[in-house]
């Protein structure tokens, strides 16, 4: 074919997308491997990994194991870990009383990391599902999940993660008060630098499949969680609970889905310029995993775009199952 050229107007925005030199000169936005915070799954026993079928390429491990994973994910750049303990259904109760018990799994799990690498920022998960009989983040009194009672249990559940040396407490129940309760108590026994990130606009959401068979709490669930959780609906009110949190004390926000809540990430980011989180959950991740696996998508490319929009969102970080495997794509 033989060239033409019209009289366009001056602006032609391909001018700058002509060569990678000039794309990442005009680049807005950056994804790097110190935005990602490491969801990890924890059980009993010894030196061994289960495979969680609805999550492929993800294990539920062994404190031992998980020691090693850790000082992997710190040599690789990431900067936090987040854990989320299975129970044995034997071991679930009504009074979930094994959740602020000092050598429960998580307990033993973030003294272990931190003995060996503690450099790497630890993060733990306050809610009462992985303990509780009937699958709920609060107690059930009468058919009912009851606020206030919940919240003193979460409060002796992360004062027992901070003695045992967490850096982040990650209230992600939904109870109201809670964030204030928690800071006020951490404040009151010494637990000044330990901060929170409140899981402040969570949904009550489909995408959370996947980690309740990986924690063991899908079986147990009755009901949904809609009386704690928010209504996908809803926008306006993520921000009012945003607001309320950082002012009981929050020093970080988390947006809970991530890929379907983009919208909420932005406002967030937009209204209070605090640092910002977004978790791309199991579900998310399972979508994305049976895709990849089936060849559908194209492993890499989609694995980074799905966790750059998050940067694009305004999001400062993103809780993804994908960090190990992200980590060796931006790093190489
Ligand atoms: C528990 C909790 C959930 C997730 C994180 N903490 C599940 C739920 O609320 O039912 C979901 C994480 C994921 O789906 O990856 N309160």
């Amino acid at each position: 074919m033989t060239r033409t050229t019209a009289p366009f107007p001056l602006t032609r925005l391909r001018r700058t997308r002509k060569m990678e030199a000039l794309r990442g000169l005009v680049r807005e936005n950056h994804l790097s491997v110190a935005d990602l915070i490491w969801p990890v799954f924890v059980r009993e026993g010894e030196d061994d990994a289960t495979p969680i079928p609805s999550m492929p390429g993800v294990e539920r491990l062994t404190i031992d194991r998980l020691v090693r994973a850790a000082v992997a994910a710190h040599e690789a750049g990431i900067p936090a870990i987040c854990l989320f303990p299975y129970i044995e259904p034997e071991l679930k109760t009504e009074d979930c009383a094994g959740a602020w018990d000092e050598d429960n799994l998580v307990n033993r799990a973030i003294r272990a990391i931190k003995a060996e690498v503690p450099e790497l920022a630890v993060m733990t998960d306050v809610a009462l599902d992985p303990y509780n009989i009937n699958g709920h983040d609060g107690y059930v009194v009468e058919g009912e999940i009851v606020n206030d009672m919940t919240v003193e249990a979460l409060v002796k559940m992360a004062l027992a993660q901070a003695r045992a040396g967490a850096d982040i407490i990650g209230p992600s129940d939904m109870m109201d008060g809670r964030i204030g309760m928690i800071r006020q108590v951490l404040e009151a026994e010494g637990f000044d630098k330990v901060s929170i990130m409140s899981y402040a606009a969570k949904y009550a959401s489909g995408f959370y499949g996947p980690f309740r068979d990986a924690v063991g709490a899908s079986g147990a669930l009755k009901g949904d969680k809609k009386t704690y959780q928010m209504d996908p609906a809803n926008g306006d009110e993520a921000l009012r609970l945003v607001e309320r949190d950082l002012h009981e004390g929050a020093d970080m926000v988390m947006v809970k889905p991530g890929m379907p809540y983009l919208d909420i990430c932005r406002r967030v980011q937009d209204r209070f310029g605090v640092p910002t989180f977004a978790y791309q959950v199991s579900g998310e991740y399972a979508m994305l995993a049976g895709a990849f696996e089936r060849g559908w998508l194209d492993r890499e490319k989609v694995m980074l775009e799905s966790l750059m929009c998050f940067k694009r969102a305004g999001c400062n970080g993103i809780l993804t199952y994908f960090a190990p495997e992200a980590a060796k794509l931006l790093r190489g």
